[in-house]
This record gives C-alpha cells, sequence and structure tokens, in this order.
C-alpha cells in the first residue's frame, strides 16, 4: 500500500489528538483512502510528558528541522498555535515543498498573505479547515461544495468561549458576565487568559478567513469592526428574552445594499432563528446562499478529538491529491492567488440594521418625548419601547428597539441622548438581526 510520511510539530492537546486519531483509526483512513498516513516523525519542546497516545518514541524529537528538513515527509502539520515560531516554521515548510496543515487561525489571519502567497510561489498546499469552527467543515463547503453561489449573509457563531457564557447567562437570570466566565474557567472551557476570546478577536480571526472564501477579500482584522461579550449586561439577556430574542457573538459577513459588511459583536437573533439552538460550547454557521438557499452548520468548534477530525481530514485531502498528481487542485483561499483583493469592506458606520437601545434615564415627564426627538432628528425610527421598574435617583431603565437605521445616524443620536441631563449613564447599544422588524 503506498505510504504518505507526515511530520507533527506540535505535540500538545491538537498534536497527541491528531496522533491519536491517525492511530485509532488507521483501519477506516487505510481502506477509505487507499494509502497509509504513517507518522514519521514528531516534534515538541517536550517530549517527556506522556500525551496518552502510543507512539515509537524514536519519532520524537525536540528539533523542529528534524521534520521541516526531512526529504521524507510531505506533509508538516503546525499544532503549536501563536504567532511565532509557527509563522517561521510554515513558511520553511513551504518553501521546502512541502504541503502544509494548520489550525492556526490568528497566524492566517494576521500573515495570511505571506504565508498563501509562499504556498501559491512553492506550488504546495495550505490546508486549515481546523482553524474555524473546529470539527464543523465549514471551509470546505464553502469553497468546494457551495462553490457555484453567490454567499449573501453568513452569521456565525464562532467562539465556543462566548457562546458557553451567553447561554449560561440567558438560562440563568441575574447571573453576571464574570460569574460564568468564573465557571468556564473552572470547566476547562475558557483560557486562563480568555481575552483573545471574550473580546472577539478570536471570531474576527476566524471571519477574516471566511471572508477571502466567501468574498474573495483578505483583509488584516484591524479593518474588521469588533465588539467582545465583556460589557453584556444581566439586565439585557433578560430584556432580550421579554422580546423573544437571545444574545449571541456572531461574526456577520453581509452583501448587502451599502456594501459588503464584516463585523463581529454581541447580536440579539430571535429565538426561532436556526442559530439561537446553538447552545454552550456548540459553534453555528448560518449560510444565506443565492442558489442553495439557507443553511446551518452545527458542530463542535473547539476541542482535542473534534479540531484532530478536522486535521485529519485535511492531511487525508492533502495525501489524496498528491496521490492524484494535482496537489494545488483547489485554491486553499477559495479564490486563485491573484484575485484575491485586499480590500472592499465597508464602514461600519454605513450599515442599516435594526438596534436595541437601552437609556438609563430619569422618570419624570417629557423624558421618553426628549430622547424620541433626538432619535427623531438623526432618523432613528422607534419601533417599540418598555420602561422597566419604578422612580429612583438612579433613573429607570428604558429600552427601545429601533426599526432599521443607519449605524452612524445611531451613533450621532446615543452620542446626544448621553448628553442629556434626564440621561445618567451611558445608554446601551445591541444590534438586532431580525428580519421581520424592517
Ligand atoms: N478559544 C476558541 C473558542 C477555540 O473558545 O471557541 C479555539 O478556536
Amino acid at each position: 500500500m503506498k505510504e504518505i510520511s507526515i511530520g507533527l510539530i506540535g505535540f500538545g492537546t491538537i498534536g497527541s489528538g491528531v496522533a491519536k486519531l491517525l492511530q485509532e483509526n488507521r483501519d477506516v483512513l487505510e481502506a477509505r483512502v487507499g494509502m497509509s498516513l504513517r507518522l514519521a516523525r514528531v516534534a515538541d519542546l517536550d517530549v517527556e510528558t506522556d500525551r496518552g497516545v502510543k507512539i515509537d518514541r524514536s519519532i520524537l524529537t525536540t528539533n523542529a528541522d528534524d521534520v521541516l528538513q526531512d526529504p521524507n515527509i510531505l506533509i508538516v502539520a503546525e499544532l503549536i498555535g501563536g504567532y511565532e515560531p509557527a509563522r517561521t516554521f510554515v513558511l520553511t515548510a513551504l518553501r521546502n515543498g512541502k504541503h502544509v496543515v494548520t489550525a492556526n487561525k490568528a497566524l492566517l489571519a494576521e500573515h495570511g498573505a505571506e504565508i498563501f502567497g509562499a504556498a501559491y510561489q512553492a506550488g504546495t498546499q495550505i490546508a486549515f479547515e481546523g482553524a474555524v469552527a473546529g470539527s464543523i467543515p465549514i471551509l470546505r463547503s464553502l469553497r468546494e461544495a457551495l462553490v457555484a453561489n453567490r454567499f449573501e449573509k453568513v452569521l456565525a457563531i464562532l467562539n465556543g468561549t462566548c457562546n458557553f457564557i451567553l447561554t449560561a447567562m440567558d438560562e440563568t437570570p441575574g447571573v453576571s458576565f464574570d460569574q460564568v466566565l468564573g465557571e468556564a474557567q473552572n470547566l476547562g472551557y475558557a483560557e486562563a487568559d480568555p481575552s483573545l476570546d471574550i473580546e472577539g478577536i478570536d471570531a474576527a480571526h476566524k471571519l477574516v478567513l471566511m471572508l477571502s472564501l466567501t468574498h474573495g477579500i483578505r483583509v488584516p482584522v484591524s479593518r474588521i469592526h469588533v465588539e467582545g461579550i465583556t460589557g453584556i449586561d444581566p439586565f439585557d439577556v433578560q430584556m432580550a428574552k421579554e422580546f423573544s430574542y437571545k444574545i449571541k457573538l456572531l461574526a456577520v459577513i453581509n452583501d448587502s445594499a451599502q456594501g459588503l459588511e464584516a463585523r463581529v459583536h454581541p447580536t440579539m437573533i430571535p429565538r426561532n432563528h436556526p442559530l439561537a439552538r446553538v447552545n454552550g460550547v456548540f459553534n453555528g454557521i448560518y449560510l444565506k446562499c443565492d442558489a442553495a438557499d439557507e443553511q446551518l452548520f452545527l458542530g463542535r468548534g473547539a476541542g482535542k478529538e473534534p479540531t484532530a477530525s478536522a486535521v485529519v481530514g485535511d492531511l487525508v485531502e492533502i495525501a489524496r491529491n498528491i496521490a492524484a498528481g494535482c496537489a494545488t487542485r483547489v485554491p486553499p483561499a477559495g479564490y486563485p492567488e491573484d484575485r484575491i483583493s485586499a480590500s472592499g469592506i465597508t464602514d461600519i458606520r454605513n450599515v442599516v440594521t435594526n438596534y436595541y437601545l437601552r437609556v438609563q434615564a430619569a422618570d419624570s415627564p417629557g423624558v421618553l418625548s426628549k430622547i424620541s426627538g433626538v432619535m427623531a432628528r438623526h432618523r432613528v425610527s422607534i419601533h417599540s419601547v418598555i420602561q422597566k421598574g419604578r422612580h429612583t435617583s438612579a433613573g429607570v431603565p428604558v429600552v427601545f428597539l429601533t426599526h432599521t437605521a443607519r449605524e452612524a445616524d445611531v451613533r450621532r443620536a446615543i452620542a446626544e441622548v448621553a448628553d442629556l441631563d434626564v440621561v445618567k449613564e451611558p445608554p446601551v447599544i445591541i444590534r438586532i438581526e431580525d428580519e421581520t422588524i424592517t
């Protein structure tokens, strides 16, 4: 049986998961692929810790060059994460003519032009299914199965940590963001330093990768409007419920009349929206395509075995392509490198959507008309309003849902509302994704 030699760099959670899956599912892999995927070398700084996988110790090395310079190794899986030395390893592997598999979304999102360019120059393949939504085969679906479609809208829950926190806040009235974050850390769902997750950066990295597949655009994360979930208040979660919404951290690509929108922020979605059933640490992606219409993908977005599933899937795809003599058959970023544009995202201020606005205001006659007067002057039309609670010196929360409005107008209105003498705190704004209120 033909054999393809693979080298791993990184023998931590994902790397050992990949080694284990290659071993435990060897029979089914060989039967399906008609080749043997042989783990030839595994590099990690720590080769002493027991990773819970049976491995011939002679293939372990602390020197990544033993993988990168081995002429027999055709595919290198980079599974150390982070920027350096991962970037150097990936570039060296590509320049040495090796194909690369990685699940490193931060690296690809921040250094995509350099890395995809190097693969293109070298005539080698780079595969990264595990980088976006873990086990869910969303990249291959966008790139291949749905290639005939224009992607009108992508709404994606791409961060399990945030989804776990927001789900718990929805299910347990009054529980605070900090309480749930602590619980997520105790359960091992959130990192000790969860800032990339809760600030929305991790979801933005994944959105950047999806955008090249859906629209052939590669922009730095700094060009994406990103808001995390740290400011989500239990009161707003409960108000969302009263309006039959759930709050989710969404990565949004919207090909709208205003231009191509790419943004990450907490969003209220109807409780009967397909994404509302994506709870806990699960990821979900909702697509609206011109031909295939609506699609929903749901699955585990992180973790040892789910990510290993995606990585081994990529190893198999490359091995099959090598065997067929066409390793670069499909452009990894979805479009040929010379067709990828470095611009094309519209500014967040051009976005037109619905808004939830909470204003902590004095409870006295004329307050509502003052606030709504400001909103009317900025062309922000009110769909509904609820005042909660009774008169106190701290004021009362007044919640507005708007008809569709332009972000620039909403920002100007809110800045003016915040300055009113009857308003006690900076207003809270959460965008709404609800096609039934226009
Ligand atoms: N930290 C990510 C999450 C998983 O919470 O979803 C890795 O992409």
